[in-house]
């Protein structure tokens, strides 16, 4: 019998409709091949609902959220929205309320992508961050007293609960043992000036590995070393599992390796609940209905969500034709307007790749 999954679609603001449509039309061809029915329904939140409604994401949509099997999502951010807004109001509000703790973000550089980083080929570049995604300081513990005076302070803690530590270094120590490639997890942290914090995710990293996975190599990076080697020799690494904070800014480090936000995807996840996905480059308004935008993220998102469903081998096929469709040179570039295809094409041409 056909597994079926119902799949709750955001577009959202700028350029999402049109590579979510790609990626819709990328995961239909791989369901009809799969035997696997996905239901979409979509919902309009975003920079144009908020403008004429004044709603982000109302309690009752995550609510009806909870009963879908996953979250589709294009992207967030609106020029006439003030920043923040949409971005607190929706992508950060669904990541906390549906307690998606994990931000998974593969660095995969595919064939004839280019990279920035000098020599390295695909082989080099091939990991996987793992950034704690509803704790740190994105909690907004903190205030400030004294606003508009030469007195103005300001604070914004970094909180950790070992709780919220040992599940994401679970899920962590676990997705390294699946990918079974080094069997290397580096813990990126700043333990030499966060005394409290990340003492705290050094000894969890410590005990969970020394009681549960003595398979597991044990590596540690200072943030700031972590960004030198990303750059330097990034075949080093295997897993990275990282803070809310140093996460969001080494993804966008890893990315940029990778070929860029064009081909960068992430998900979102809750193992035990509705997980939420997304090329992660923005909605890049200045691209909006040209047909020019670069829809391999979206695609690769798409990917990530079949395999967080557990549709392991439609997931595989997945990212097999985005290989495909870029080892075959047809693609020029991924920069937007300059791929040698429009967005369509490229949509029709993984799809047809399944
Ligand atoms: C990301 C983004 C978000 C984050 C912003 C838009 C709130 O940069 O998904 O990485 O900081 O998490
Ligand atoms: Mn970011």
């Amino acid at each position: 019998m056909s597994k079926s999954y119902d799949i709750a679609v955001l577009p959202g603001d700028g350029t999402g409709p049109e590579v979510v449509a790609e990626g819709i039309k990328v995961l239909d061809a791989v369901s009809a091949k799969f035997d696997i029915s996905l239901n979409y329904q979509e919902f309009d939140f975003g920079g144009e609902r908020y403008l004429k409604t004044g709603e982000t994401l109302p309690d009752s949509a995550l609510e009806e959220f909870k009963k879908f099997d996953s979250i589709y999502l294009g992207a967030i951010g609106h020029p006439d929205v003030k920043p923040g807004i949409l971005e607190v109001g929706i992508l950060l509000k669904a990541r906390f309320a549906l307690d998606q703790y994990i931000n998974l973000r593969p660095v995969k550089l595919y064939p004839n992508v280019e990279t920035p980083l000098k020599d390295k080929k695909p082989e080099d570049i091939d990991y996987v961050i793992v950034r704690e995604n509803t704790g740190g300081i994105y909690t907004g513990m903190g205030g400030v007293t004294m606003k508009g005076t030469p007195h103005e302070n300001a604070t914004q803690i970094m909180s950790y609960s070992r709780y919220v530590v040992d599940r994401c270094l679970k899920y962590a120590y676990d997705l390294t043992r699946k990918r079974n490639k080094g069997k290397q997890l580096t813990l990126v942290n700043k333990n030499n000036v966060l005394t409290h914090v990340g003492d705290l995710w050094v000894r969890a990293f410590e005990e969970m590995g020394d009681a549960e996975y003595t398979d597991i190599k044990q590596d540690y990076n200072h943030v700031d070393a972590a960004t030198m080697w990303m750059v330097k020799s990034p075949e080093f690494y295997d897993v990275m599992v990282t803070t809310n904070i140093f996460g969001d800014i080494i993804t966008d480090l890893g990315a940029m390796t990778q070929g860029g936000m064009g081909i960068a995807a992430g998900g979102n996840i809750n193992p035990d609940g509705v997980s939420m996905f997304e090329p992660i480059g923005g909605s890049a308004p200045k691209y909006t209905g040209k047909n020019i935008i670069n829809p391999f993220a979206a695609i690769c998102a798409a990917g990530m969500m079949l395999d967080t469903l557990g549709e392991e081998a439609a997931a595989k096929a997945v990212d097999t034709a985005v290989y495909d469709a870029l080892a075959s040179g047809k693609i020029q570039s991924m920069s937007a307007g300059r791929m040698g295809m429009s967005t369509s094409e490229v949509g029709d041409f993984v799809a047809s790749l399944i």
